[in-house]
């Protein structure tokens, strides 16, 4: 339980950054910006780095929509209408591949449109590897993992340490939550399969190889709540509705080390996946230039490390790591939470975005209708 800190209550302990990018002239720019992201705590930590101090600095009023985990369809949908409403959407590598092909993503100059590194280093090399695609401004690193409640009386002090005692319903039982799509679930069951974890793309390639992490998944399948918002699976756990269930790692750090509830980590196979912006395609253009303003802002270095201090989840620019300190309200060091820490990565599953934004819409539809028999 990481609680050392409750009662600790140091003032943020970082100065403000140079605001210089927010008060950067914008010529020809809408005032009201339309941000989609995810909600929660995740929403909340944009909202305290990103758009407070823009709103500030601008004046701009900020319209938050909570469907990210809608992103592709309402954007097709969308453009099809011909009625884009959103400026700029928060979504998955695996959704911003999907936006970027299919046109639906407009693609950012990194080297005009992105703030350079405070050392001049270019927006480009200091997201590297991150910067997926031209479409893609990535923020964070994050992880889809366990956590699980610390006093469940049936377990008679076993410790859910290994991901397959997700599917150990002697040993763990007790309701499990689990995010209502195939990524992550599909391989862990794949894994569990005994398959070797760099064969679990191979596997997963082959009709057989769906139907048996399907299999898998079915012998827990009335155990099993299925969440769609990352807010849900931590109220579950707090509610004592579930006794273990999978999320992103920053609304188990809220739960955990915020609001002091007897949940701990289990972090064995967690899932590394990227979190950033893209920019709709069909903005009028006040609206598109409104949007790259606040972009490049909310992307510089200070912008990306202060995230860091309301949320456990890596700063996805290079430059921004060194300046990754404190928790703003609770003082704790935020190191030891983040899903990269040594500690936590031990066992580490390489969640492959390129192979989902490829299979994807095959898969969801066959695990749509797994969920449904
Ligand atoms: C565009 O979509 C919004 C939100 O759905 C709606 O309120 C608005 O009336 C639509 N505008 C047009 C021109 O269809």
């Amino acid at each position: 339980m990481a609680t050392a800190a409750a009662g600790v209550l140091a003032l943020p302990a970082f100065a403000e950054g140079d605001m210089s990018l927010a008060e950067a002239p914008c010529e020809n720019c809408a005032d009201e910006l339309t941000v989609v992201s995810w909600g929660g705590a995740y929403q909340n930590s944009q909202i305290k780095a990103y758009s407070e101090p823009y709103a500030e600095a601008t004046g701009v009023t900020f319209v938050w929509d909570e469907s990210s985990a809608e992103a592709v369809a309402k954007l097709r949908a969308m453009s099809e209408a011909g009625n884009v409403t959103w400026d700029v959407v928060d979504v998955v590598a695996s959704d911003a591949i999907r936006l970027c092909d299919e046109g639906l993503a407009i693609e950012i100059d990194g080297a005009t449109e992105l703030a350079p590194a405070p050392d001049g280093t270019s927006a480009d090399d200091d997201f590297g590897v991150l910067r997926v695609n031209d479409c893609f401004v990535p923020q964070i690193v994050y992880s889809t993992t366990f956590g699980y409640r610390t006093d469940v009386a049936e377990w008679n002090g076993a410790v859910p340490d290994d991901i397959c005692d997700i599917f150990d319903l002697e040993t763990f039982p007790g309701k499990r939550s689990l995010q209502r799509r195939p990524i992550d679930n599909m391989e862990w069951a794949t894994y569990c399969n005994g398959t070797p974890k760099d064969e679990i793309y191979d596997v997963l390639s082959t009709d057989e190889g769906i139907a048996a992490a399907l299999a898998k998944l079915d012998t827990i399948k009335d155990q099993v709540v299925w969440w769609t918002a990352g807010a849900e699976t931590p109220q579950l756990l707090a509610d004592g509705e579930v006794v273990m269930g999978s999320t992103f790692n920053g609304r188990l750090f809220s739960a955990i080390a915020e609001q002091d509830q007897p949940i701990a980590m289990m972090w064995d196979m967690q899932s590394f996946d990227l979190d950033g912006w893209i920019i709709p395609e069909g903005l009028d253009e006040a609206r598109l230039n409104r949007a790259k303003h606040f972009l490049k802002f909310a992307t510089d270095t200070q912008r990306l490390a202060d995230q860091a201090k309301y949320i456990s989840y890596g700063p996805a620019r290079a430059s921004s790591a060194p300046l990754v300190g404190t928790h703003a309200e609770l003082g704790i060091d935020m190191a030891p939470h983040m899903p990269t820490d040594p500690a936590n990565a031990a066992n580490v599953h390489n969640y492959d975005y390129t192979w989902w934004a490829d299979n994807r819409d095959d898969i969801d539809a066959k695990f749509q209708a797994w969920l449904v028999q």
